[in-house]
């Protein structure tokens, strides 16, 4: 059963606490957390103080704080994203020169490892460290922005990344898409082979709640 991560940077910061505990009531197995620096991308979000704040309510439900770094030189911040309490940390191919190194560095801190890419960033790029990683997540947008349309090439990224992980028997590798993922496509993205599917807006909304949202696509990610 596919996995559902609300992104909190679609939430109402002045009510943080309460709307992270929304999603966690409505059912949500992941919470992602979008850290950007203003230089690997062009927005300034959060940082491990924000992470630690949410801890508590991830914690007592059991629910895995997934923090996604798309900063430069990660390796510097990782230790305080742990120590912050991220359960799983998730960083950029493009920012990570010694890739094998980081990941050893996650998961040495007791972390869960992930590695993304850019959507023009060949998968390739992830071949040699496949065997290493916990969880893949493949960007269905430009890193930076929540509410953007879904690039409909992701979808033959993440089942050639599938392939890729069952060639090498690494089929317990998740694979989590991040970026435009809403009720109108969430089927075809499962069916593609995605494990977690990351969602800001289309939890986040004033269209109606979270936990109507999350329902919502659920079901249509149920197919
Ligand atoms: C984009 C972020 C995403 C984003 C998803 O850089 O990594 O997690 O919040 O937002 P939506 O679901 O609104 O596309
Ligand atoms: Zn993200």
């Amino acid at each position: 059963m596919v996995k559902i991560a609300p992104s909190i940077l679609s939430a109402d910061f002045s009510r943080l606490g309460d709307q992270v505990s929304q999603a966690i009531a409505a059912g949500a197995e992941y919470i992602h957390v979008d850290v950007m620096d203003g230089h690997f991308v062009p927005n300034l979000t959060v940082g491990p103080l924000v992470v630690e704040a949410v801890k508590p309510l991830t914690a007592a439900a059991g629910v895995t704080l997934d923090v996604h770094l798309m900063i430069e030189k990660p390796e510097r911040l990782i230790p305080d994203f742990a120590r912050a309490g991220a359960d799983s940390i998730t960083v950029h191919v493009e920012t990570c020169p010694h890739l094998n190194r980081t990941m050893q560095q996650i998961k040495a801190l007791g972390v869960q490892a992930g590695v993304t890419l850019n959507p023009a960033t060949p998968l390739v790029t992830l071949e040699e460290i496949l065997d290493e990683v916990d969880l893949v997540l493949i960007m269905s947008v430009n890193p930076g922005f929540g509410g953007q349309e879904y690039i409909p090439a992701s979808s033959r990224r993440i089942a050639r990344l599938r392939e890729l992980l069952a060639e090498r028997s690494l089929q317990h590798v998740e694979v989590e898409v991040d970026g435009g993922v809403g009720v109108h496509n969430a089927a075809q993205i499962v069916a593609a082979g995605a494990t977690i599917l990351v969602a800001g807006t289309a939890i986040f909304n004033s269209q109606a709640s979270i936990a109507a949202n999350l329902t919502a696509l659920r079901a249509a990610a149920a197919g």
